[in-house]
């Protein structure tokens, strides 16, 4: 039994905000800086009072629509999300409601720009052990929110966004391997290190950043990863129609690109439209693949993550 992609949808709120916009909004930055470094040009903001819950939502709809399947025919719903609308109840609950469903198990998988990849790991044990037949696996952010609009180095680089996927428990192939895993020794390099206690916010709320040690473990972790995901299926890496990377940084998709002998003509790049979105770029890329037609059925994908813990992860399938 393989845990199968059955609908994928997504949303993006609000228009794009471009480079120059942001400076003309007043911080310290050009155009030609930001394309230079990281390929992006356009990010879309959330506006006060939508939540990853709301966009969940909107993705979840478009998913659930191009699946065919009804939201109270989920047994599982995971959500992807290091931006969630609460610190209790989780998002997964909060969509779960807003879609009517009752009964389905959902959680939060908390493991940043990786969350996604972690949270279709997840659902494929589950559908693969034959408990869950139908799991709506969600990547929603809104890192606007947590982002220090003072600070240029990280402020530029990072829009909110969700992704969905519907998987099915089926007999044609589907998600074929899985690779994920994590080094806590590196939690310092990218975070968010505050929290709300005694009714007040201590440490830092802001997402701090390394972003030259983030550079390099990244392009290191997505080629090992994706290299170990293609073992295990049995695969080589020139088997991949399409490779879906963590959409953070033009820079990093095309070196890890590169060392895996993957044209960049096999790479899904969206980074340009909608800057880092973490657990939410990912299905984002993917949707936007196979509505314009580049991603059909029977193709293999490798999706891959990697964001703060530091956590990074693959899957390989078969769309
Ligand atoms: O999900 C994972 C998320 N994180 C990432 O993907 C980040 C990975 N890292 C990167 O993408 C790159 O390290 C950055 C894009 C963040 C930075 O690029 P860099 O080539 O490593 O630049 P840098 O940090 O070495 O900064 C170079 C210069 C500095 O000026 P000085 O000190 O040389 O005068 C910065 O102050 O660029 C300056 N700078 C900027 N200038 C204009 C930094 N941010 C900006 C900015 N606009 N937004």
């Amino acid at each position: 039994m393989f845990a199968r992609i059955a609908g994928v949808g997504s949303y993006l709120p609000g228009l794009p905000v471009s480079n120059d916009e942001l400076a003309r909004r007043g911080v310290d930055t050009t155009d030609e800086w930001i394309v230079t470094r990281t390929g992006i040009r356009t990010r879309h903001l959330a506006e006060a009072g939508t939540t990853s819950s709301d966009m969940a939502f909107e993705a979840s709809c478009r998913a659930l629509e191009s699946a065919g399947v009804k939201a109270d025919e989920l047994d599982l719903i995971i959500v992807a999300t290091s931006t969630p609308d609460y610190i209790f109840p989780s998002t997964a609950c909060l969509l779960q409601g807003k879609l009517g469903n009752v009964g389905a198990m959902a959680f939060d998988v908390q493991a940043v720009c990786s969350g996604f990849v972690y949270a279709l790991n997840v659902a494929d044990k589950y559908i693969r052990s034959g408990s869950h037949k139908k799991a709506l696996v969600v990547g929603a952010e809104v890192f606007s929110r947590i982002l220090d609009w003072k600070d240029r180095t990280t402020c530029v680089l990072f829009g909110d966004g969700a992704g969905a996927v519907v998987l099915e428990a089926s007999e044609t192939p589907g998600i074929l391997a899985t690779a994920a895993h994590a080094d806590g020794s590196q939690n310092g390099i990218l975070s968010v290190p505050g929290q709300v206690c005694g009714g007040q916010v201590t440490g830092d709320p802001f997402l701090r950043m390394d972003g030259q040690a983030v550079f390099k473990f990244a392009v290191r972790v997505l080629f090992d990863v994706a290299k170990e995901c293609c073992d295990n299926a049995g695969l080589a890496t020139s088997d991949v129609d399409w490779l879906i990377p963590h959409q953070a940084n033009i820079r990093i998709i095309e070196s890890t690109a590169k060392k895996l002998g993957i044209p960049m003509s096999n790479v899904v790049v969206t980074v340009d439209q909608h800057g880092n979105t973490s657990a939410a770029s990912v299905p984002l890329a993917l949707d936007a693949a196979i509505r314009d037609g580049r991603i059909q059925r029977g193709q293999k994908i490798m999706l891959e993550g990697v964001g703060g813990g530091f956590t990074w992860g693959a899957v390989l399938l078969q769309f």
